[in-house]
């Protein structure tokens, strides 16, 4: 009975920025619980759709640039034309370049807000005008701890991901009568294409590992039960809310 309760069998799921990093560990994670997983990203998501389908999972690629919202309506009226429906969407798609405040162009500006705000909000609208018909439908947002903490070097990724929490607050009220949860995952820190930089800078490092109550770093493991969660009836009463994967860091 309770395992009904995380059971996506027949689930069609979008994940953006799906060919690697986290992205891949949640249609991954999606995949093995029952879900398709459309894998969608601007580079070829082809080896994360390898992966699960070599594991005995469904899934489907899609090479889309999800800063173009007219792509991405476009890829999601396919997907509905195809499948006949669109349960699950992941807003993981994110972009970084780290500096100090006085340097950034307005160029760097756009290219971190259009994918990690603009392209999510886009993303969320073609997907909620399908869900919304449906009556059903979770869309999963990908936070930070930069949604609740400033960091040095991040000012626009912080602001976008500050907005990313309070965008999920306020879709999850417009969604709730159509019975469709808007949620967000906040993950600490991960070692993947992104953060790598942090990692090979052993003072950014240490840094980092010394602020991790649980004394390591997150794998695509450890949030896997949460996007299953979230995209899963096990969370139909759960909505505007945002889960931080951290291993403590925000407690402490
Ligand atoms: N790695 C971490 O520690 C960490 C922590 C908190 C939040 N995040 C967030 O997780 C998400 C994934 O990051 P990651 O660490 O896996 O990084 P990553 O660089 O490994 O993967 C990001 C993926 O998104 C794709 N992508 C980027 N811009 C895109 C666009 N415009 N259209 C389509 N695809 C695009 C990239 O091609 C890449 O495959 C991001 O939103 C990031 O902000 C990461």
């Amino acid at each position: 009975m309770v395992s009904k309760l995380f059971d996506l069998d027949g689930r069609v799921a979008l994940v953006t920025g799906a060919a690697q990093g986290l992205g891949r560990g949640y249609a991954q994670a999606l995949a093995s619980a029952g879900a398709l997983a459309i894998c969608m990203d601007r580079d070829q998501p082809e080896e994360t759709v390898a992966l699960i389908r070599d594991a005995g999972g469904k899934a489907e690629p899609c090479q889309v640039d999800i800063s173009r919202p007219a792509g991405v309506q476009a890829a999601i009226d396919g997907i509905v034309s195809n499948y006949g429906r669109l349960d699950i969407l992941v807003n993981n798609a994110g972009t970084e370049i780290e500096k100090n405040f006085l340097e950034y162009s307005e160029q760097e500006y756009d290219t971190i807000m259009g994918t990690n705000l603009r392209g999510l909000f886009f993303a969320s609208q073609a997907a909620a005008r399908y869900m919304a018909k449906q009556r059903s439908g979770k869309i999963i947002n990908q936070g930070s701890l930069g949604s609740q903490i400033g960091l040095a070097g991040s000012t626009v990724y912080c602001a976008t991901k500050g907005g990313v929490l309070l965008f999920t607050k306020a879709l999850a009220i417009e969604m709730a009568p159509f019975n469709v949860q808007v949620n967000a995952i906040g993950p600490g820190y991960f070692r993947t294409s992104m953060t790598e930089p942090f990692f090979q800078d052993p003072e950014h490092r240490q840094w980092i590992e010394n602020r991790i109550p649980a004394g390591r770093v997150g794998t695509n493991d450890d949030l896997a039960g949460t996007v299953v969660f979230m995209a899963s009836p096990a969370s139909d009463y759960i909505t505007g809310q945002i889960i931080y994967v951290d291993g403590g860091w925000l407690a402490s």
